[in-house]
């Protein structure tokens, strides 16, 4: 089977409606359907409906929430269900990002729990895991991508992985300009492919790289197999040089 990468944006809390419709005006003039590419696009949720709406002609584009709630209703202040984000015509959604985890104290169980919601309401959960820097510095990265895995694998049988899609984000290279080496990504992807089939989970799941990619370096690292994609926070806030990086080949 061809390769077929995914370039994911998240655009964490950047872009309310105006400037989520000026960049997505912009993208869609850019870029055209591709069949080697996917581009999926994680705007605020303020600013879901409007980028779904505007994409809908394009089904090489998919719109994603960059959290939700794992119960579909009730009184959870502040909070977003899944049904209110396939409302917006949003197909994804972000799991255990580790803005999340470690700013705002989700736990692993959290993050399986939202995995689970995700795949209830037929929309596909972006799962992230990754290290810090102080656990890579104490030799405990396998450690902690595997627990978080397992978390995951806790609440997600393995039949329905076929519709998750996974991330490793090393903590220590998001928005630090720190990117790991293609070799630290594709060996960590390994693990979690290792740890996956281990548990019974038998197709591949794709798995992109996030942390400090840019146009610099987004070859490099999709030049390892391992890597079916990446996540990009920072470098995907301009239209114009988003789209140049989902041009760049894999
Ligand atoms: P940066 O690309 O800004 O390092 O962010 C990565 C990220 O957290 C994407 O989810």
């Amino acid at each position: 089977m061809p390769r077929r990468l995914i370039y994911a944006a998240n655009w964490k809390m950047n872009h309310g409606p105006t400037a989520a419709r000026a960049f997505t005006e912009r993208f869609l003039a850019l870029t055209s359907p591709a069949a080697d590419r996917e581009l999926w696009l994680f705007p605020p949720a303020v600013s879901l409906t409007m980028v779904a709406d505007a994409v809908c002609g394009r089904p090489d584009i998919r719109v994603g929430a960059q959290n939700v709630h794992w119960e579909p209703k009730g009184a959870f202040t502040g909070e977003l269900a899944v049904p209110m984000v396939t409302e917006t015509g949003a197909r994804a959604v972000l799991a255990g990002h580790s803005e999340r985890r470690h700013l705002f104290g989700e736990t692993d169980e959290q993050v399986g729990r939202k995995a689970a919601a995700a795949l209830k309401a037929q929309i596909t959960p972006l799962v992230c895991v990754g290290e810090t820097l102080a656990e890579r510095d104490g030799g405990r990265t396998e450690q902690v991508v595997v627990r978080q895995v397992d978390a995951v694998l806790e609440r997600v049988p393995a039949e329905d992985w076929a519709r998750v899609v996974m991330a490793y984000e090393p903590v220590w290279a998001i928005g630090t300009g720190k990117t790991a080496t293609p070799d630290d990504a594709a060996q960590v992807h390994s693990l979690i492919r290792f740890e996956l089939s281990r548990n019974g989970v038998t197709g591949r799941v794709p798995i992109l790289y996030g942390g400090s990619v840019n146009k610099g370096n987004v070859l490099s690292l999709l030049a390892r197999e391992e890597l079916d994609g990446v996540l990009v926070g920072g470098a995907s806030l301009d239209a114009d040089d988003w789209a140049e990086l989902v041009g760049l080949g894999g």
